[in-house]
């Protein structure tokens, strides 16, 4: 490893089928006021709302509610919450739900005693907090982004056509996180899959990037090689306590901060998949899933050696007899071949993307440098093309 680095995760985790039994002594330890954030419904329908509010109760707790964040939470939104928040001073913003809400939740913590524009602050200027933070607690139930435990917040600006994202510091990761796999069971086919391609692009947009031998390298194939078998489980039967639980975990130490240390890492993927998102609205994971293979097959002669490893280390591909670039080509196969066995969208125009879009969309990517190849604006056109 020749990074130099910090590592702190303050996130206290809860874990298991009883996880939510230490929500009281987490609650216990704010103020009476707890802005109780969620999404458009699901929990109401599977009953974790009812069980949380009654630990509110219990611990007679003043809860404001916030529901109705949207998947992919706009900018007007987050004005309504930055509101509520600061009227009612709250002490606590427990967060209810999947990244969106957590993501969300974070977003209204630092921005509620923002005197400038949030927007423009936290997600053009990319200024670090100097204003109260609220503290966030959650209690998650989509699998897939990790925001459980990090600072990361993605917001989209519907007026603009913008989704951007800032990582903020470990003062703004939640304080505690409750991560029952049972709370996952619910969920539809289409987001478990979606989450699952989600949680393992986090792990590649780390790994494909660097040349020394790297811990954290080793880690992610591990984790990639644990999300595969159990996806395929999970797959056959969503109530496989033993695989649904593996995702969830990995889902944490994909973007926990882990797996980045001493990487420069690239997340290519996810700014080509966050322009498609802002003007399509479409499932994260889903617009990762288009884009991916366009843009890996693109990089791979410049990172040759890693999509090698790849391809023998994660998806077990013999060497005999073949050429690196065969070997790595075969490794990218074998990925489609898991993509398509877990049923996801492959193509763009399958997610409202049409080709009159495309410059459009193009202009949105940010380039980032931190991965094998930084790509020009005419590279980023030719492959949303092929993602099409
Ligand atoms: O709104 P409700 O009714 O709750 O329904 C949600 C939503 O429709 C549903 N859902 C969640 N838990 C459920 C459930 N349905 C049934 N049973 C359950 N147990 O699932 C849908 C998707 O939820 P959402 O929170 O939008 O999904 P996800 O966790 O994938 O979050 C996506 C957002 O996170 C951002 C994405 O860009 C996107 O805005 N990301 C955040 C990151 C971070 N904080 O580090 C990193 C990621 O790369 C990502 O960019
Ligand atoms: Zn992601």
């Amino acid at each position: 490893m020749l990074g130099e680095f910090i590592y702190c995760n303050p996130t206290r985790i809860y874990f298991g089928k009883k996880a939510l039994a230490n929500l009281e002594k987490e609650i216990m330890k704010y103020g009476p006021k707890v802005l109780l954030v969620y999404g458009k419904g699901s929990i109401k329908k599977n009953g974790i709302y009812d069980e949380v509010m009654t630990i509110l109760n219990k611990a007679n707790k003043e809860v404001i509610e916030d529901g109705g964040v949207m998947p992919n939470p706009t900018l007007d939104k987050l004005y309504e919450g930055l509101k509520l928040a600061k009227d009612n001073k709250v002490d606590l913003i427990l967060a209810v739900g999947g990244g969106s809400v957590i993501d969300y939740a974070k977003a209204v913590s630092v921005g509620a005693y923002c005197e400038d524009d949030v927007w423009e602050k936290y997600f053009e200027r990319m200024e670090d907090v100097d204003n109260p933070i609220i503290p966030v607690g959650c209690i998650l139930t989509m699998v897939g982004t990790g925001s459980e435990a990090n600072g990361g917040s993605v917001i989209t600006n519907v007026q603009k056509k913008m989704k951007k994202s800032h990582t903020f510091g470990d003062n703004v990761f939640p304080k505690f996180a409750i991560l029952n796999p049972e709370y996952s069971y619910t969920l539809p086919k289409y987001q478990m899959v979606a989450g699952i391609y989600d949680i393992f692009n986090h792990l590649t947009e780390q790994y494909f990037s660097g040349e020394d031998d790297n811990t954290s390298d080793y880690v992610a194939e591990g984790l990639m090689r644990s999300l595969i078998h159990a996806s395929y489980i999970a797959l056959k039967d969503p109530y496989d306590y033993e695989a649904r639980s593996n995702i969830m975990w990995t889902a944490t130490l994909a973007l926990n901060t882990l797996t980045a240390k001493g990487k420069s890492t690239d997340w290519m993927v996810h700014m080509l998949g966050k322009a498609i998102g802002a003007y399509t609205d479409a499932t994260h994971g889903m617009t990762l899933a288009v884009c991916s293979l366009p843009y890996y097959r693109y990089i791979m002669p410049y990172g040759l050696a890693k999509f090698k490893r790849f391809a023998v280390n994660v998806f077990n591909v013999d060497i005999k007899d073949k050429s690196d670039e065969e070997i790595a080509k075969e490794g990218l196969d074998e990925l489609e071949k898991w993509m398509h066995d877990l049923g996801l969208v492959m193509h763009a125009k399958d997610l409202g993307m049409t080709l009159e879009m495309l410059e459009e969309v193009a202009d949105k990517v940010l380039i980032t440098s931190g991965g094998y190849k930084t790509l020009n604006h005419e590279e980023i056109v030719e492959i949303l093309k092929a993602s099409l």
